[in-house]
């Protein structure tokens, strides 16, 4: 039963009146730094033996993180509280790598130490090799990251008792080194030619984009351009607070499964065509529209209930204004077309239009659906050579400090306890057994 419900309880709190038996159960009010504060539920089963219902997520706080803070009607994202045109416009990749993984921006001395060591964890175990084999070559390289990472673990046993802290940071080291070595080499595969090793004079962009395209005949000359566009990239795709992905990773982590395990975890769910997948489907659905003239037929279709299409790369759980990403995503878009001479792309042409139909449009405009980060991604990607089928993969590469980074905040909690969420149960109740003769 509930103490000082009503009238006499506190204000930093809600009262919840259950008006079928006449209890209330007074909920803690908790409140952030910043953003909506959050009622404290935890009490709610063991008091008034209610769950509570919200499939979706769309109104539950999983944790609390100092990590990543969005506020999706303003189109704020803040990586540990500083905001991202600045860090995009202003840090490498490595260094928004290191705020992530450790809080603070480096200083110039922290920021070589901490490039150095990822640098030397970017070779994989020369076995590794072999589990490309295993693949068909048409295989989707999403499916050979699934695989690949998840058996990291049986490669790096020294890393994976995650009661240690320095085994921890190892384990976030290696995963945040080796992703674009497995990334590229997936796609090496895929194209039948042989792997290119990491370079260590190379930066993390460069020796990515190093590793994609380089043959072993001749010497490959990496473009500022596209090293510093893909270097930005990253940066834009690092963290994104509890998305699907990396709820995926906070609850696989959350019984001790090790980081390798967890990480091929979040791959597996970015995957989808509703969250990572979309900077692929972006694409896909730009060449499927294919002229101007046919915008109308697709939003049309967009809005069609009965109909399953989506416009891909709009709308977003928690941005109900522009998806800061996407805003410099396009302007990055922009800069690397220009730089590199490509005048009027016709997909980016098409992109602008039907950005500008699409937000002039009453059913988008009424539930607020803007451009997300996908949306301009693929054409970035594509203008810098990338393959439409590893638009996904470039975005587990990035994603992966954000993943490490929210794992080890997990872990680091004192109060972390196994993610075990329960459910409204609506099938048969207690029946009794048939035998199969009398069925
Ligand atoms: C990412 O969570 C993150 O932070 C993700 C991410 C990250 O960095 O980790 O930001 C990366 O995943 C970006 C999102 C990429 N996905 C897409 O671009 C796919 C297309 N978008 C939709 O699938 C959708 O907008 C979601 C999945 C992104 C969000 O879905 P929600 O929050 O569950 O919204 P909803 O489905 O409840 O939609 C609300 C309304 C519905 O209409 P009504 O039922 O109210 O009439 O908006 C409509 C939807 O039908 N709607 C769309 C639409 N998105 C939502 N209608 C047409 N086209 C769309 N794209």
């Amino acid at each position: 039963m509930s103490q000082d419900a009503g009238s006499n309880a506190p204000k930093d709190s809600v009262t919840l009146i259950d008006h079928s038996t006449g209890n209330e159960l007074n909920m803690p009010l908790l409140e952030g730094t910043v953003g909506p504060k959050v009622i404290d539920i935890r009490k709610l089963y063991s008091e008034l033996d209610y769950f509570t219902f919200d499939p979706g997520f769309m109104a539950t706080g999983s944790c609390d993180s100092r990590i990543t803070y969005i506020d999706g009607d303003a189109g704020v994202l803040l990586y540990r509280g500083y905001r991202i045109d600045d860090l995009a416009k202003h840090c490498d990749f490595p260094e928004v790598s290191y705020l992530l993984l450790k809080g603070e921006l480096p200083d110039e001395e922290k920021k070589n130490k901490f490039v150095s060591d990822i640098t030397y964890h970017t070779m994989v175990h020369e076995q590794l090799h072999k589990f490309y084999d295993g693949f068909r070559r048409d295989a989707h390289p999403m499916a050979i990251m699934c695989g690949v990472v998840g058996a990291l673990s049986a490669f790096y046993h020294d890393s994976t008792d995650i009661s240690d802290p320095r085994q921890r940071m190892i384990a976030s080291y290696r995963l945040i080194a080796k992703m674009p070595t497995i990334a590229a080499w997936a796609y090496k595969y895929a194209i039948g030619q042989p792997f290119v090793y990491p370079r260590n004079d190379l930066s993390y962009a460069a020796d990515f984009i190093h590793m994609m395209f380089a043959t072993p005949c001749e010497e490959y000359i990496v473009s500022p351009t596209i090293s510093r566009a893909m270097d930005r990239i990253l940066t834009l795709h690092a963290d994104h607070e509890q998305n699907a992905s990396t709820s995926t990773v906070r609850l696989a982590g959350s019984s001790g499964a090790n980081p390798f395990a967890c990480i091929a975890a979040g791959i597996a769910s970015l995957w989808g065509p509703a969250h990572g997948g979309a900077n692929e489907a972006v694409l896909k659905m730009l060449n499927e529209i294919g002229d101007v003239k046919k915008i109308p037929e697709f939003v049309a279709k967009a809005k069609d209930k009965d109909d399953p299409f989506r416009l891909m790369g709009f709308g977003h759980r928690v941005y109900k204004n522009f998806d800061p990403r996407a805003t410099l995503m396009r302007e990055t878009c922009h800069e690397v077309l220009g730089e590199l001479g490509i005048k009027d792309d016709p997909l980016l042409d098409l992109a602008m239009e039907l950005e500008k139909i699409a937000l002039e449009d009453e059913y988008f405009v009424e539930r607020k659906l803007y451009p997300n980060v996908d949306f301009y991604s693929g054409i970035i990607f594509k203008a810098i050579g990338i393959p439409e089928s590893m638009f996904t993969v470039l975005f587990a590469v990035a994603r992966t400090v954000g993943w490490i980074s929210q794992w080890n905040e997990m872990i680091e909690d004192p109060g972390q306890k196994i993610g075990r969420p329960r459910q409204l149960y609506i099938g048969e109740t207690e029946r009794d057994f048939v035998p199969l003769g009398d069925r």
